[in-house]
């Protein structure tokens, strides 16, 4: 079954990079010149989805301002002869169809998830959380999309990270498949060493069959008191399995301050407009370090 449906829950509150996102959403922080939320929906959206629900909350109505018209300021470009940019900001507002939902009480990344039940239905749904941007030339939503689709298992962004930073993630009991999937059996969040399963970690991306709300309903709050997503993913990769990607593309997490950092950079390199002025200003302040 083709995967059409996403959601991007951005209702978390963001104290890793307090003062900056207490009345900006840090999904609204910029990487050069597009805020983070947007990189994620186009990614979604050169996947093949056309339907789109984001997780807000109170403050985060600057996301739902990104994507609206804005009447005064397309006048005005137009006026000025700055048609390029008239297109880029109205196109914009067509990408997809766009809805919001609030979480009204940040109960965690699992309760989110499950504010989009209604959304959902039946269906399955790409998930793509909000502060996770990540750069690709093969959108690495798309690339979980086609693996649910091929198996038809809930399907999850993998990577491996260091043997420090697993202690702090999930680890995946993960055997291969096939080039770049796996198949995930077992999971443990936060492992002590001895625990660890692989250095594989899910992040940024999955890709769920509805059945996941029925575990949601009852998932018990875990760490930190919060509903975990890991722990109703933890459940269906006992019982059925899931399908691990170790997707093509660099993820940043715009969630703390190094990433945001990186990404500006990184991304800015490339950048058509910037790109080879920062690359000189990066080699002169490089001597000087
Ligand atoms: P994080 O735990 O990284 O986000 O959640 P956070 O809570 O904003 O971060 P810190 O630790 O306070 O800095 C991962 C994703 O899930 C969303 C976040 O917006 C982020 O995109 N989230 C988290 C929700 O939508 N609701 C929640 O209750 C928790």
């Amino acid at each position: 079954m083709k995967v059409t449906k996403a959601i991007i829950p951005a209702a978390g509150l963001g104290t890793r990079v307090l003062p900056a996102s207490k009345a900006i959403p840090k999904e609204m922080l910029p990487i050069v010149d597009k805020p983070a939320i947007q990189y994620i929906v186009e990614e979604a959206v050169q996947s093949g989805i056309t339907d789109i629900l984001i997780i807000t909350n109170r403050g985060k109505s600057p996301m739902e301002d990104h994507f609206d018209r804005a009447p005064e300021l397309e006048q005005r470009l137009l006026a000025s002869g700055k048609q390029d940019l008239y297109d880029q900001i109205v196109d914009l507002t067509k990408i997809a169809n766009i809805q919001y939902v609030r979480q009204k009480e940040t109960k965690g990344l699992g309760h989110a998830v499950w504010c989009a039940k209604p959304f959902v239905g039946d269906d399955p749904f790409a998930v793509l959380y909000g502060d996770d941007v990540i750069i690709s030339d093969n959108p690495a939503c798309g690339q979980l999309c086609r693996a649910y689709e091929e198996f038809g298992l809930a399907t999850v962004g993998i990577k491996e990270v260091t043997a420090e930073q697993i202690l702090k993630y999930s680890s995946l009991k993960t055997e291969p498949l096939r080039d770049n999937l796996f198949r995930v059996t077992d999971m443990i969040e936060k492992p002590k060493p001895d625990q660890v399963l692989s250095l594989y970690s899910i992040l940024g991306r999955c890709v769920l069959p509805s059945k996941i709300f029925g575990i949601l309903e009852n998932t018990k709050p875990g760490a930190g008191g919060e509903i975990q997503l890991t722990d109703a993913m933890l459940q269906l990769a006992r019982t059925e399995g899931m399908v691990g990607v170790d997707y093509v593309g660099t993820r940043y997490d715009m969630g703390n301050k190094l990433g945001i950092l990186q990404a500006s950079i990184e991304v800015g390199l490339k950048h058509p407009e910037i790109g080879v002025t920062l690359r000189e200003y990066l080699k002169n302040l490089a001597k000087t370090l």
